[in-house]
């Protein structure tokens, strides 16, 4: 099985070598665990160490924010999308339909092969129910792996409802592989874990390993060490 390398100190080694080839992976935590870093420092890592260029679709922030907090890891997004190695969509509500449509003439144009969906959960609120968002996800993902794609979605773990590893539940079930981010209290100390809930066709670290969000580093994950957290 071919692997496409994060290029994110640790996180290759817990995956077995890096993503599969074309996978569909899910990106999922609670708010402020690091999702939208790990998922511009696997574009970045892309173009710079590994030679790929990569869309990032952003459904929340603006494009201009990430380019703005992505500078404080070292990260110019400006500059390789001036190099036709990186794309943001800008996401437009009113053309949800058309969404798909300019992800795969973007990624056709500059001839992506990394991309980000950040966060999925913006397609639930345009769809009647579970079952159309998975249809949805299910042709995206289908979309990804014919133009050859190996692409991070993303969604959130939300706090105080019924435990689910994803806002609508449905979006494990379509991606290939999943990985979990954790931010969990015990006493007075905040620890971040990170998890591989599944990696299709695979074996991969079952272990909780904590990881860093360094300010000049980026994610750094501990693939030696494992992490103790309190599930709530
Ligand atoms: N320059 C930095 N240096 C160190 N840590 C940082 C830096 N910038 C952000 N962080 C940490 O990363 C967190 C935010 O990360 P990120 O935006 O990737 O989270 P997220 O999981 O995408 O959140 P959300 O679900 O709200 O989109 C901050 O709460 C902070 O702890
Ligand atoms: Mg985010």
């Amino acid at each position: 099985m071919k692997r496409v390398k994060t290029g994110i100190a640790g996180l290759d080694d817990i995956l077995g070598g890096g993503i599969p080839q074309n996978q569909l992976l899910l990106i999922t935590g609670t708010s402020g665990t690091g999702k939208t870093i790990m998922c511009s420092q696997f574009l970045w890592n892309g173009v710079k160490k590994f030679g790929e260029a990569g869309v990032y679709l952003s459904f929340e922030e603006p494009a201009d924010a990430i380019r703005e907090n992505m500078k404080e890891f070292g990260w110019d997004f400006g500059e390789m999308e001036k190099a036709g190695r990186l794309a943001f969509i800008k996401y437009d509500p009113f053309r949800i339909d058309e969404v798909f449509n300019i992800l795969d003439s973007t990624i056709r144009e500059i001839g992506a092969t990394r991309v980000v969906v950040d966060s999925i959960s913006a397609l639930g609120l345009h769809v009647r129910d579970k079952s159309e968002l998975r249809r949805m996800i299910y042709n995206l993902s289908i979309l990804l792996r014919k133009l050859n794609c190996t692409s991070l979605i993303v969604s959130e773990i939300v706090h105080g409802t019924e435990p689910k590893l994803s806002r609508y539940g449905v979006e494990e079930f379509v991606a290939d592989s999943v990985i979990v981010l954790y931010y969990e209290r015990i006493e007075s100390v905040f620890n971040r874990a990170i998890q591989v809930w599944k990696l299709r066709g695979s074996e991969h670290s079952e272990r909780l390993h904590p990881y860093l969000i360094d300010g000049s580093k980026g994610i750094v994950v501990s693939s030696g060490e494992e992490a103790y957290v309190r599930r709530r």
